[in-house]
């Protein structure tokens, strides 16, 4: 069961009480979307780009799909999105997040009448933007393809221990084109050493609020 719960900016999460954990930072779920995958995330990784290509872990809401398809529509950038999901919310439960508000009403269109086609197979859900949500699990996930960014959104350490495991992060990592760009609202001694391990060099960012630092990693090019 999913409960949308408001947070400190204003913008809604969802709290999930089989995992007993937010889908967001209770200090603000719009601020952390923002600040993590499109300001750490898309905006470094897209710069001078026409096209990019995104591979998220844990789509749930959609926040960081809409914000992001809303950046690169307004910079006539084609996305790609790719968005894994184990456990899809109902499209209802996705109405009722408020989300429609923080974007033009077309992302908001575009993006709810193709959510439930989107879990069968990938979706041209406008011009510039193809959607696909994998139903499945990361341990699970096969792509014949390489992405240029992965937002690694799963849920914490404390809560989902095996999405943060050496074994796990290197599986998502092996996902990343060289070059390509790893970011999460996360950051542990064991991480760093995890995503390092996998060629990766690494940065430590500012964190949203509530958060002191995150980590966004570049994978090395050979
Ligand atoms: C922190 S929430 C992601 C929040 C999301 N990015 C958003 O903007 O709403 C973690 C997500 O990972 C999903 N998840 C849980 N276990 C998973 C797994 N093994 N593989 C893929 N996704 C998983 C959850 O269902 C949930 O939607």
């Amino acid at each position: 069961m999913n409960i949308i719960t408001p947070t400190a900016d204003g913008s809604n999460t969802l709290y999930n009480e089989t995992i007993g954990e937010h889908y967001h930072s209770k200090h603000g779920a719009l601020q952390e979307s923002k600040h993590v995958f499109i300001d750490a995330g898309l905006k470094f990784a897209s710069a001078g780009k026409s096209e990019i290509s995104i591979l998220e872990v844990g789509l749930g809401t959609g926040l960081n799909f809409i914000l992001s398809f809303e950046y690169c529509t307004q910079n006539k950038i084609k996305l790609d999105y790719n968005s894994i999901e184990a456990f899809p919310l109902t499209l209802d439960v996705i109405n009722q997040t408020g989300y429609a508000e923080y974007v033009a009403p077309s992302i908001w269109n575009d993006f709810t009448a193709n959510y439930d086609l989107a879990l069968i197979k990938p979706q041209n859900i406008s011009p510039l933007c193809i959607l696909e949500i994998p139903h499945t699990t990361l341990a699970e996930f096969k792509a014949d393809k390489k992405f240029d960014v992965i937002y690694y959104d799963a849920f914490s350490v404390q809560h989902q221990p095996e999405m943060w495991s050496d074994a796990m992060i290197a599986h998502a990592c092996s996902f990343l084109k060289p070059g390509g760009t790893f970011v999460t609202y996360a950051i542990t001694g064991k991480l760093k050493r995890a995503v390092k391990a996998n060629g990766f060099t690494i940065e430590k960012l500012p964190g949203a609020p509530g958060k002191r630092e995150m980590l966004r990693a570049v994978k090395a090019l050979v």
